[in-house]
């Protein structure tokens, strides 16, 4: 079985995407690191995240860095929306992402374009979304409890930057496959954002 998860920033799809990976016992790939690395890569070697050829270039080095402490940063996620957007380094991460997805007995993977791109054929699309203050705020929280010191309107105006830039872009842009469920977490706890979701999953494989 094959589990696509995709939505914006802070959406809640990484969680979805771990507790639906752990209900059914399926190897999970959050696909976004993937992009976060090559973000950094182009940072660490002094590049410019959007300039295409960094970006290309970095996409040979990035696996090395997904163990980078910065990977969860700010800076990295907005490294990672400025590579992404390039036509060649999604066709770099392509192979590896469909290798992952079609293992033996499945996968759960959670991004912004699994359900259109990368899996197509997922058994189960969920597409996750919240509204941009709640996102900041969890965002907020996220950050804050880890000891980075940041502002929510600085918060809230990243994720809205991204969120433009993650729809806007020509390639694999940010969009609900036609045949994927809506979730929208807004108003729901983890827990329940979590039994919502496997009830959507059961729904589309029976
Ligand atoms: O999900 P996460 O916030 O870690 O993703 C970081 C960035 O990587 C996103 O803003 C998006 O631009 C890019 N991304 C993507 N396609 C994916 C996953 C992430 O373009 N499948």
């Amino acid at each position: 079985m094959i589990i696509a998860v995709d939505g914006p920033a802070a959406s809640g799809k990484g969680t979805i995407g771990r507790a639906l990976a752990e209900h059914y016992g399926l190897p999970h790939l959050d696909t976004g690191l993937l992009y976060r690395a090559v973000g950094i890569a182009v940072l660490r070697h002094g590049g410019n995240p959007e300039n295409h050829a960094d970006a290309v270039k970095a996409c040979d080095f990035s696996t090395a860095m997904l163990d980078d402490p910065e990977i969860r940063s700010e800076a990295a996620s907005r490294a990672a929306s400025a590579v992404s957007a390039h036509k060649d380094v999604r066709a770099a991460l392509l192979e590896r992402q469909r290798a992952f997805a079609r293992q033996p007995g499945g996968a759960v993977l959670d991004g912004r374009d699994i359900g259109t791109v990368i899996a197509p054929e997922a058994d189960a699309k969920l597409f996750v979304t919240a509204s941009p203050a709640v996102r900041a705020e969890r965002r907020f929280a996220e950050l804050t409890k880890r000891g980075v010191h940041v502002m929510l309107d600085h918060v809230l105006h990243d994720i809205e930057a991204r969120d433009a830039r993650d729809s806007g872009r020509s390639v694999a842009p940010l969009i609900q496959a036609p045949d994927a469920d809506l979730l929208d977490t807004t108003n729901l706890t983890i827990g329940d954002a979590v039994r919502q979701a496997i009830s959507l999953v059961e729904a589309q494989v029976k």
